[in-house]
């Protein structure tokens, strides 16, 4: 049985944690769009740690490995595998040979683009990580693979190509000077080591025949999504999206296996029991500065990478409605069900209206989503608690309320609830039926 989780929002779910605690039963973890824009936060044996491109499962001593449809800033990575190291433990990370890297002008010119958005009020927010940049060069046909960092040869006319156009087009498009970043020496120096670095490690593998092997051979996949569907480039709220894929069939596309092993699995909603955003883009549930700061005071809203204060809003289901629907969940995680615990009010948008019409999904429009207005439905709230108690009895220990609340989401989303979450830990999370087989409640 295979396993995808796909975020129902605009990222900062949750997804991390619920790819750790289903990794538990995978024999591999595998990254299928993003790069080091995701922060995923993942709480082993009391100690907290922050990823932005190890798959989460890893963190459990299961393969991670990074399809290819990811981008890879492979500073980062490497970083990344050093300080887990560090902390004792053996991350085992595999990457594809298919994936694109990110070079630095991909950074330079994603900030310049930003900057270049800011007079006219269009900026998206991007994380400044250059992932835009990289997958436009994918699809331009002018990227650089991690297989291609292997060749000396190769390396060098793929580079030798690209950057005198990138340099032209800092330049004269977004009239900036052009540094190292723009080097074909200086790179060639570095991407060619780092080349090295993931052969003698090795780390490159054809993930796609890799992959369809272990499936053939009965082995559990789960499939991580980076981001949420709602800054997907296609179903997203474009332009304020990121540049690919989380839905659920960018797991097929982005690690080379038969869409069967994704469509015939459980393919798992991670749903944030209220609404947040870090970036640009409509938000029709979202509160008042002042409400927001509140709520973030309580539930400590910072963006993982980024570190900007997160957009807070009420739980909008015609968003999930669509998530649903394009992902095709099998059923869903609610997290942060704690956080919401000592609310005086809770409003939960059921429907929108638009021109004088209700809608239960969004416009595919990001004009016209801007323009909806949320219709409410107002829930009774419970106390905060000392939630280990709940964690420890299950589900029916959750306050009356509470289980409403899960209960409603679920019906109006017409499928199972996986898990709650309870709390940021492994254990803090209530699970009702695990993906991978067994029901515990
Ligand atoms: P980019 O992915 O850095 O190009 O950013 C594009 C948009 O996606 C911006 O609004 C970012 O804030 C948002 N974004 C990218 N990655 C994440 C994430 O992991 N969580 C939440 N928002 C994200």
């Amino acid at each position: 049985m295979n396993a995808t989780v796909v975020g129902s929002q605009l990222g900062d779910e949750g997804k991390g944690g619920v790819v750790d605690l289903f990794s538990e039963d995978a024999d591999v973890v595998v990254r299928y769009q993003g790069g080091n824009n995701a922060g995923h936060t993942v709480v082993h044996r009391g100690e907290e740690y922050k990823l932005r491109l190890v798959p989460s499962g890893v963190i459990r001593g299961k393969t991670g490995v990074l399809g290819n449809g990811c981008v890879l800033d492979l500073e980062t990575l490497f970083d990344e595998i050093e300080t887990l190291r560090a902390r004792g433990l053996d991350p085992d990370v595999r990457v594809s040979a298919r994936a694109h890297i990110v070079l630095p002008y991909h950074r330079v010119l994603d900030r310049a683009e930003e900057a270049s958005k800011t007079d006219g009020g269009l900026e998206v927010g991007t994380t400044g990580n250059g992932i835009g940049p990289a997958y436009e060069d994918k699809a331009g046909r002018r990227g650089i693979r991690v297989g291609e960092l292997l060749d000396d040869a190769v390396l060098r006319d793929r580079l030798e190509y690209a950057v005198p156009k990138k340099r032209r087009l800092a330049r004269d498009v977004f009239g900036i000077d052009t540094g190292v970043e723009f080097d074909v020496d200086r790179l060639f120096e570095t991407f060619r080591g780092f080349g090295d670095r993931l052969e003698s490690e090795e780390m490159v593998v054809d993930a796609g025949a890799v992959l369809a092997e272990m499936d053939r051979d009965g082995a559990n996949v789960l499939f991580e999504s980076a981001q949420g569907t709602h800054i997907d480039v296609d179903h997203g709220n474009y332009p304020f999206v990121t540049s690919s894929n989380p839905t659920a069939g960018g797991a097929i596309t982005g690690t080379g296996v038969d869409p069967s092993a994704v469509a015939d699995g459980r393919i798992i909603g991670v749903v944030k029991a209220y609404l947040s955003r870090v970036g640009s883009g409509p938000m029709p549930t979202e509160l008042s500065e002042d409400a927001a700061s509140a709520v973030r005071e309580r539930v400590g809203g910072f963006g993982t990478v980024t570190g900007r204060p997160r957009r807070i809003g009420w739980l909008d289901v015609p968003m999930l409605r669509h998530a649903a629907r394009v992902n095709g969940f099998t059923g869903i995680v609610l997290n942060h069900v704690d956080a919401l615990g000592g609310f005086e009010e809770l409003k939960v948008c059921e429907t929108y209206e638009l021109d004088g019409e209700t809608l239960t999904g969004i416009p595919s429009t990001t004009a016209e989503w801007g323009r909806c207005t949320p219709e409410y439905r107002t829930f009774e709230t419970w106390a905060d608690r000392d939630w280990s108690e709940i964690r420890n009895d299950g589900y029916d220990a959750l306050p009356d309320a509470a289980r409403t609340y899960v209960e409603y989401v679920s019906a109006e989303l017409g499928v199972p609830v996986y898990a709650v979450g309870i709390g940021p830990g492994r254990d803090e999370t209530i699970v009702r039926q695990h993906p991978f087989g067994s029901a515990e409640d």
